[in-house]
């Protein structure tokens, strides 16, 4: 269980939103509120997510500050007294997560900036948000799950998202209509679930809080940016749409209308398979969109290019895939295929990391 205690100031408002993403993670999370707070957020924003308590259960995995004031940050880095009954369980044997809510002033005074260093110093984990203000809900979740020892905790992941673009002169490209948000939902559950994880981006603007960020462009920058990060690598995941041509050569300027337009094409490196040859060791997997059943391309690509899994996907279906918020996808592996229906993205990443698991005979905690 986690226990959730949210503090009298404005950043109360988010709490409820970081109670749904712990609950919808797996979490129990209970949550105290006192009278103060009670004036920004009441027990029913937490309604459905969690449970809204005077002194936390038995079970206590770790305790959340989310926000902390800054009487409450004095009083933990001072250790004055128990002037709630939730200070009293932020014992030192279990994680605590604090996230304070400071204005930039604030958060330049001299006494809150001592008593975050003594916190700090004190083994408590400070997640502050941009200009030190409070972190988002999502910020907050990625931290409190990844520093909790999920069952993904010790492995490094790599995972890529989007789509490449081959410039054709200064201002053109051939690009995909890759969204990204099938790798997003990987990172954010692989992260969830405790492993240390790179993205390597192409062409999209979504930021994933707790994850590393790697912003490329095309294939050849993609592929230097994955060869380098799986060094020291335990698992990479290709759900980039990678382009598989590129334009033979590349016009500096752009090209006028009156010259026409005719552009000749090269395949790309294949980086899965450039992958594999430089790192036998590595868990890979891949993805196959198809056009039609994908089971036949997947155990296709998982032999040509030897991953460990390929995960395929229908494309010609409506509402799936490509820009889609649902995805439908069979995952492939030496042993056999599993089919996992229409669901949210998320939920897929999850089924995606579940199987990920069992063939790497990572034992889930839960
Ligand atoms: N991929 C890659 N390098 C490329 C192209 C694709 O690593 N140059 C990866 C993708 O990220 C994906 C998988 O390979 O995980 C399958 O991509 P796809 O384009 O379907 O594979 P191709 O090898 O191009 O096969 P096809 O003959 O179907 O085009």
């Amino acid at each position: 269980m986690i226990l959730l205690v949210v503090g009298a100031a404005p950043g109360a408002l988010a709490a409820p939103e970081v109670a749904r993403e712990l609950s919808e993670a797996g979490c129990h999370v209970e949550v105290i509120l006192d009278t103060e707070t009670r004036r920004f957020v009441g027990p029913a924003a937490f309604a459905g997510n969690a449970q809204v308590v005077e002194r936390p259960g038995e079970d206590l995995e770790a305790v959340v500050f989310a926000p902390a004031t800054t009487a409450t940050l004095a009083r933990l880095a001072h250790n004055l007294g128990e002037e709630s009954a939730a200070e009293a369980y932020s014992a030192r044997d279990r994680p605590v997560f604090i996230a304070p809510d400071l204005d930039a002033a604030t958060a330049a005074h001299p006494a809150v900036e001592e008593n975050l260093r003594l916190l700090g110093e004190d083994g408590y984990r400070i997640l502050a948000g941009s200009e030190r203000g409070l972190a988002s809900a999502s910020e907050v979740v990625a931290e409190v799950l990844g520093g909790l020892g999920g069952p993904l905790s010790g492995l490094r992941i790599v995972v890529t998202a989007g789509g490449t673009r081959e410039p054709i002169d200064s201002v053109r490209f051939v690009g995909n209509r890759s969204s990204g948000k099938m790798g997003v939902a990987i990172a954010r559950e692989a992260r969830r679930r405790g492993a240390k994880v790179s993205l390597v981006v192409a062409n999209i603007e979504v930021v994933e809080p707790g994850v590393e960020w790697f912003a490329v462009e095309t294939v050849d920058e993609m592929r230097r940016g994955v060869i380098s990060l799986v060094e020291d690598a335990d698992v990479l995941v290709m759900a980039a749409a990678v382009s598989d041509f590129k334009p033979a050569s590349l016009v500096e300027n752009k090209i006028r209308r009156g010259a026409g337009l005719t552009v000749e094409f090269v395949a790309t490196d294949d980086i899965l398979k450039d992958v594999r040859g430089r790192n036998p060791g590595l868990f890979m997997v891949g993805f196959a969109a198809t056009h039609g059943d994908p089971v036949p391309d997947a155990r296709e690509k998982l032999a040509r290019k030897g991953v460990n899994l390929v995960v395929g996907n229908d494309i010609s279906k409506k509402g799936i895939g490509f820009g889609a918020e649902e995805n439908e996808v069979f995952i492939v592996g030496d042993g056999g295929e599993r089919f996992f229906p229409r669901a949210s993205k998320q939920e897929i990443a999850r089924a995606i990391l579940d199987a990920l698991a069992t063939e790497m005979n990572v034992e889930r905690q839960d």
